[in-house]
C-alpha cells in the first residue's frame, strides 16, 4: 500500500506547495539579481497555519540550490549569538580566515600584519555578526561572486527588542556595503506591524525595517487546491475524478493547513483505489476535529483567560461582531472591549471585518470550535 503523501503537521513541507508561485518567482529573481534586490529583505506574514514556515523552508531550499548559504533561525532570545556562531561555522568551512582587530587603530590585521602589534583581549577581538557576515561574503565573493548569504528568521514577532535593534542595524550596514545578504522573516501580520512601529523612538532603524518588502500569505484559490489534490493522489497511486477533487478542495476552504488535513484523512478512509465523495465527507469531519486540536487549542492556550472569554462571547455571532454587543455580553465599557479586541487582533486570532467597526475570526472553523468548547473554555477562565 502506498504511503499517505499528505503532511498535516506544522512546518512539514507539503507534497505540493499550492498557490505560491508568484511569491517564489520574486525570490528566484532576487537570487539572480543578488545584492540590493528588494525581495532579499522581506517580511512574510499571514495567519496561523497559512504556510509561513514552509515558505521559509522552500525559499531556503531554492537559495541553497542556487549555491547560496542559508541559515534558518527562530527569533527566540540569543538569536544574534546563534547567528554569529552559524555564520562563523560556514566561514570556517569555506576555509576563510578571521581578520582580528588591532587595539585602538580599528583596522584589520591582514595575514602579513606585524607580529609586535598588540591585539585586543581575545573576547573583544572575537568578531561579531556584522564582521562575520562581511568575512563570509568576502570568501563567497572569491569563490564565484554570484551567491551570498540568506538568513531566515521564523516567528520574528517574538524577537526581544534589543535583538531586533541589533539585527536591524547590522543588516542595514551590510546592505549599505552592498553585501549579498538576504533576510527573510516570517510572523503574524499585526504582531509584525506592531513590532516595527514600536520602534518609532529609533526612527532611522525602524524606517529601514518598514521599507522591507511585505508578502502577505493568504488562502489559496480552490481550483489550484483541486489540481493539487489530483496531482498528489495520482502520483501516490490513487485515482480521483475532477468533481471529487473539487469537493476535497471545497472542504479545505483554501486554508493551507486544511489542505493537508483533508487530504490526509480522506486518504486514510479509502487507503487504496479511487477516492470517492463518501471518503471526502468522512475525511472532512475528521479534518475539522484535528484542526481544533492542532491549531485552535494551542492558539487558545497561549491567550489569557479574558481573551478566551472574549472569543467565546464572539462565537455567538454567526458573522462579524459589533463592539456594542460585546460590551453587553461582557458587562464592560467600550475601552475595555477595544483593549481586548486589539490584543486579539495582534495575536492573529481576529481581524477587522469589511464592515466598518466590526471584527471577525481570523482562523477558519474557530467559531465552531469555540461553540463546541464554550462551557469548558469559560470554566477554565473562571478558575
Ligand atoms: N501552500 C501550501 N499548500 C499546501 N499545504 C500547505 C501550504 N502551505 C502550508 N501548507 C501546510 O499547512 C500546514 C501549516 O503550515 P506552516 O506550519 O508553514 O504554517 P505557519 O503559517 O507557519 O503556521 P504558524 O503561524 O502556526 O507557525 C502544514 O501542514 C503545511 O504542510
Ligand atoms: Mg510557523
Amino acid at each position: 500500500m502506498a504511503r499517505n503523501p499528505f503532511k498535516p503537521t506544522a512546518g512539514a513541507t507539503p507534497p505540493v506547495l499550492v498557490g505560491r508561485d508568484s511569491v517564489l518567482e520574486d525570490l528566484d529573481e532576487a537570487l539572480e539579481d543578488g545584492a540590493g534586490s528588494p525581495y532579499l529583505l522581506q517580511f512574510i506574514t499571514g495567519a496561523r497555519g497559512v504556510g509561513k514556515t514552509v515558505m521559509l523552508t522552500e525559499m531556503g531550499r531554492r537559495a541553497r540550490q542556487q549555491g547560496w548559504i542559508v541559515i534558518d533561525e527562530t527569533a527566540t532570545p540569543k538569536l544574534i549569538q546563534r547567528l554569529t556562531s552559524a555564520v562563523r561555522r560556514h566561514r570556517e568551512e569555506l576555509g576563510a580566515p578571521s581578520r582580528r582587530r588591532i587595539t585602538g587603530a580599528g583596522i584589520s590585521l591582514g595575514p602579513l600584519g606585524g607580529a609586535n602589534l598588540a591585539l585586543e583581549s581575545p573576547d573583544k577581538a572575537t568578531p561579531g555578526l556584522r564582521e562575520e557576515i562581511g568575512m563570509l561574503c568576502d570568501a563567497l565573493d572569491l569563490h564565484d561572486g554570484q551567491t551570498g548569504l540568506i538568513i531566515t528568521v521564523d516567528e520574528i514577532h517574538t524577537i526581544p527588542q534589543s535583538e531586533l535593534d541589533e539585527l536591524t542595524a547590522i543588516t542595514q550596514h551590510l546592505i549599505r556595503e552592498d553585501r549579498p545578504l538576504g533576510l527573510l522573516m516570517a510572523g503574524i501580520p499585526q504582531a509584525v506591524e506592531r513590532m516595527i512601529s514600536d520602534n518609532a523612538q529609533r526612527p532611522k532603524v525602524s524606517t529601514f525595517m518598514r521599507r522591507a518588502e511585505r508578502t502577505s500569505l493568504e488562502e489559496v484559490p480552490l481550483h489550484s487546491v483541486a489540481a493539487a489534490f489530483e496531482q498528489t493522489l495520482t502520483e501516490a497511486g490513487r485515482s480521483v475524478s475532477p468533481e471529487v477533487a473539487l469537493e476535497c478542495a471545497q472542504a479545505t476552504g483554501g486554508y493551507p493547513f486544511m489542505i493537508q488535513l483533508v487530504g490526509y484523512h480522506t486518504w486514510r478512509i479509502g487507503k487504496t483505489g479511487e477516492v470517492t465523495s463518501a471518503h471526502v465527507t468522512a475525511g472532512r469531519e475528521k479534518a475539522r476535529k484535528r484542526l481544533g486540536d492542532l491549531v485552535h487549542a494551542p492558539a487558545l492556550a497561549d491567550l489569557s483567560p479574558v481573551d478566551r472569554t472574549f472569543l467565546t462571547h464572539m462565537s455567538q455571532d454567526s458573522g462579524p461582531t459589533r463592539a456594542i454587543d460585546m460590551q453587553i455580553r461582557m458587562g464592560e465599557g467600550s475601552n475595555y472591549i477595544s483593549v481586548y479586541r486589539d490584543r486579539l487582533i495582534r495575536a492573529g486570532m481576529i481581524q477587522p471585518a469589511a464592515t466598518y467597526g466590526r471584527f471577525e475570526f481570523a482562523l477558519p472553523e474557530l467559531r465552531e470550535y469555540l461553540r463546541d468548547h464554550a462551557a469548558q473554555l469559560i470554566a477554565q477562565s473562571e478558575n
